[in-house]
């Protein structure tokens, strides 16, 4: 299973990355001050961070061990993340 989007405010990272681009956010706490994504349960974080930091917007579950969420291939279904 991939992570893709913001569950608790229905963003999706590629849609969080083109927001970011168009409006000049580098980091996770001016995503957060306007879209919420990050502010909820908190689960997207990393991967906001990792978006950010890398330009990925599908990432593997992260371990416990791993510094950023490796970035991977949307399952089928979710293509348009
Ligand atoms: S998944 Fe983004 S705040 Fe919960």
């Amino acid at each position: 299973m991939a992570v893709t989007r913001c569950v608790c405010f229905r963003k999706s990272l590629s849609e969080l990355k083109d927001l970011a681009a168009q409006r000049g956010w580098t980091s996770v706490d001016e995503i957060a001050a306007a879209t919420g994504c990050t502010t909820g349960c908190g689960a997207c974080k990393p991967y906001v961070a990792a978006m950010l930091a890398t330009g990925a917007t599908c990432f593997a579950v992260k371990r416990a061990n791993e510094e950023l969420p490796q970035a991977c291939t949307p399952d089928p279904w979710d293509r348009g993340a």
